[in-house]
């Protein structure tokens, strides 16, 4: 069973073929970074006029780099929310177009429900098991990332974690996915991305402070931890972002001059900015984790999302309690072979998508 997926949420342009929900053929994203970088976030009518561009080419490619045609997929996915109107729409219309005049199933597939699913993927071009990297108590105290066989045992905890969503979840299966928190500002890529703006550095931010974090010493700032209430599985992250912000600048005054002047950004100040940033997202988001998962008696711990990339946090779960599931490197920011796997398991349990599917953008789109 072979499904054809696209991915047109955001600002990547992607297209898999995906072989019985977890064997990757092919993973085609035309990423449009160079085009937002110089407004140092996603800009929503450009990102929409490139997918127009790009769609039909990244389409070509992943058959081609798949090695099958049109007529060898099973069914057509496509990732249909929730994200920006006008960029989802290029994807929903072409995945719909192939639909109706291929006469194959069409199946709307959750973006964020799909990151989740990126831990079972594993590259179908080489034949190897590198899908999941598996942080679990068994593993070596100093960090090892294993190419592991194992699947997450539910009931799991799910962490979506990126550039637009700081979500948990509760999962009873793949099929059945429970909102469980989420964040009430910024998203802690967002956070990334804005602190990466205000320190002057690249977009997007993640990788950056990631890299600039390993010189940097974690505890040189004591940035604000929010965990809002005491069993809250909320998120906060634009209170950290303005605690850099005035770190960086001063904090303003009734006359608009800063209260002190913050010492020059040397690369050691910014290196311990990046670090002390950076341990304080983790310290939230681990201890979330820790909340839901001892809250719900989870089995397992799933991670996904542009940040489930970083190497501190991954590094911070590695002796975890319960067996932590990441992504391979490839499948962690937005792509289409994520939606191709999860829509096997849709297909399979007859969760076909009607042709007059919506495309649903995040404000009209409230997760029970
Ligand atoms: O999943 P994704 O491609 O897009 C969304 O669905 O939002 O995530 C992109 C986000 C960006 O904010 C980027 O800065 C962040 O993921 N990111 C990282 C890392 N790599 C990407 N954040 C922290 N550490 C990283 N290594
Ligand atoms: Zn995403």
């Amino acid at each position: 069973m072979r499904i054809l997926a696209i991915e047109s949420t955001c600002d990547e342009t992607g297209a898999s073929v995906v072989e019985d929900g977890q064997l990757v053929l092919s993973n085609i994203v035309a990423t449009q970074i160079d085009l937002h970088a110089k407004y140092r976030g996603v800009v929503p009518e450009i990102a929409s006029r490139a997918h127009i561009e790009n769609i039909l080419p990244v389409l070509h490619e992943s058959l081609n780099s798949a090695a099958c045609g049109l007529a060898d997929v099973d069914a057509i996915a496509v990732a249909h929310r929730p994200g920006l109107i006008g960029s989802l729409l290029i994807g929903v219309t072409a995945a719909k177009s192939l639909a109706w005049s291929l006469n194959k199933p069409l199946i709307g597939i959750d973006h964020v429900h799909a990151h989740l699913y990126s831990v079972m993927l594993q590259d179908g071009t080489t034949k190897e098991r590198t899908g999941t990297d598996t942080v679990s108590p068994s593993s070596n105290s100093s960090f090892i990332l294993q190419p592991s066989s194992l699947s997450p045992v539910f009931p799991a905890v799910g962490l979506v974690c990126s550039g637009g969503h700081t979500a948990l979840y509760r999962l009873n299966s793949w099929l059945d996915v429970q909102l469980i928190g989420s964040t009430i500002d910024d998203a802690v890529g967002e956070a990334y991305d804005k602190v990466a703006a205000i320190l002057g550095l690249g977009y997007p931010g993640g990788p950056i402070i990631d890299r600039l974090a390993q010189q940097g010493d974690p505890k040189a700032i004591d940035f604000p931890r929010s965990l809002m209430a005491r069993d809250s599985l909320d998120f906060s992250f634009s209170g950290l972002k303005t605690a850099v912000l005035y770190n960086v600048q001063g904090v303003p005054t009734k006359n608009n001059k800063p209260s002190r002047i913050p010492p020059p950004l040397t690369d050691q100040r910014l290196a311990d900015i990046a670090a002390s940033f950076q341990a304080a997202c983790i310290d939230v988001l681990t201890r979330k984790i820790k909340r839901a998962t001892e809250h719900f008696k989870a089995q397992s711990v799933i991670i996904g999302g542009g940040v489930s990339a970083n190497r501190g946090l991954r590094s911070a779960l590695a002796n975890f309690p319960i067996p932590v599931f990441f992504p391979a490197f490839e499948y962690c920011t937005d792509n289409a072979a994520m939606s191709a796997g999860l829509a096997h398991l849709y297909l399979a349990a007859g969760r076909v998508s009607p042709l007059d599917l919506d495309a649903i953008t995040y404000s009209q789109f409230v997760e029970t």
